[in-house]
């Protein structure tokens, strides 16, 4: 099949391209578009065949179910049993925005798109193509990050086409992506709302509109054997081919081991990655030293962290160090994708002293 890439313009989006790709959608393909957090792969999330092809074209587990993207706040009555009190406050305070609700489900819903549960996700992005997209089709669109199942969610166009080009018919271009994480997830099926996923918008953030929040145990233990609730949180995904281990403790340290293991990978004759920051980048020795950005832009760090990644496969890294980041905010989801890239493989520096770098 071959794939044809539109670009959107900045403000309006190509409504010709838009219309082409919303009649795709129409006869159950697929189409990838821009979000405000990561590119997603589209379908019509009501036709059970349609939800299929995502599978398919992504090589994803079945079992892992598909977000399911609105344009307007009464779509979600479309497709909930009930809308939950909180998940309409939410929805004022946050859509369109980084923020998927689940909640229960009605028979609009196939199965195929919930991955056989009785819950469904649903978010309203922030951004003009997919608003368009979605209401250009008449259709609710499922959609995961359109990356290649295993494979870091792109950030750009060109990832969507690396991943998946040849097996669907339009990517719609809208540059680089705004915040480069996916959203944030919250369960509403749960008596306290639990998060499954962080992302942009923050525990802090939520609690500030619906009270009590928890995170999901599972998401932030680092692979000691709780289970996390959403399916598509237990794979090791977002991964580069390569081998990648975070580095975690004393900026003095944390430097001290990451060279010390590039000189020992490089005796062997591997081609080794340093994934740095602003502030430490010049003190690695890896054959590639890629810096995410200032360490107190977490923003910036967020937005470049898959390509990085990506940009590691493309050079034929064999493995991968990276700093660590922990704060409350966005640091936590940048921190939660870095050890799920890594497989949770961490190595704690913090006993050698020095100043810390979190
Ligand atoms: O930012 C985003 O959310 C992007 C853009 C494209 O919107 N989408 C995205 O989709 O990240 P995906 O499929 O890559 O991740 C969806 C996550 C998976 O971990 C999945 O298991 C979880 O949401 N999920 C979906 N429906 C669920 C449900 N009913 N219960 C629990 N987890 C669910
Ligand atoms: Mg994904």
């Amino acid at each position: 099949m071959e794939t044809s890439i539109y670009k959107m313009g900045n403000c309006a989006a190509d409504d010709a391209a838009v219309s082409k790709a919303a009649n795709v959608i129409k006869s159950g393909g697929l189409v990838a578009f821009p979000t405000e957090t990561v590119y997603g792969l589209g379908a019509d999330a009501c036709n059970p065949e349609a939800a299929k092809k995502i599978y398919e074209a992504k090589g994803r587990p079945s079992d892992n179910p598909l977000i399911v993207h609105i344009a307007e706040f009464k779509d979600l009555a479309y497709i909930a049993k009930e809308v939950p009190k909180k998940a309409s406050l939410l929805a004022k305070a946050f859509w369109p925005g980084p923020l998927t609700m689940i909640i229960h489900k009605n028979n609009n819903v196939p199965y195929e798109t919930t991955g056989g549960l009785d819950t469904v996700a649903v978010r309203m992005p922030d951004h003009f193509v997919a608003r368009r997209l979605i209401q250009m089709s008449g259709c609710l669109i499922a959609a995961p990050s359109a990356n290649a199942s295993g494979r870091p969610s792109p950030t750009l166009a060109e990832h969507v086409a690396e991943d998946l080009g040849g097996k669907i018919p339009i990517i719609l271009d809208g540059g680089e992506v705004g915040i480069g994480l996916e959203s944030t997830i919250i369960d509403l099926t749960e008596e306290i709302p639990l998060i499954l996923r962080p992302g942009y918008i923050t525990k802090a953030m939520l609690e500030r509109i619906i009270g009590e929040v928890k995170t999901d145990p599972g998401i932030l233990a680092a692979g000691d054997g709780v289970r996390p609730k959403a399916p598509g949180m237990k794979y090791r995904h977002y991964a580069p081919r390569a081998s990648l281990t975070v580095v975690n403790g004393n900026k003095e340290a944390v430097i001290r081991k990451i060279n010390e293991l590039t000189d020992k990978m490089r005796a062997k004759g591997k081609k080794v990655g340093v994934i740095g920051t602003d502030e430490t980048a010049k003190a690695y020795r890896g054959d590639m030293v890629l810096s995410l950005g200032a360490r107190e832009d977490e923003d910036v760090i967020a937005r470049r962290l898959y390509r990085i990644l990506r940009e590691f496969d493309e050079r034929e890294a064999d493995v991968i160090y990276s700093e660590s980041f922990e704060t409350q905010g966005i640091g936590q989801a940048i921190m939660n994708r870095l050890l799920k890239a890594a497989g949770h493989q961490v190595l704690d520096v913090t006993e050698y002293g020095g100043s810390k770098i979190v």
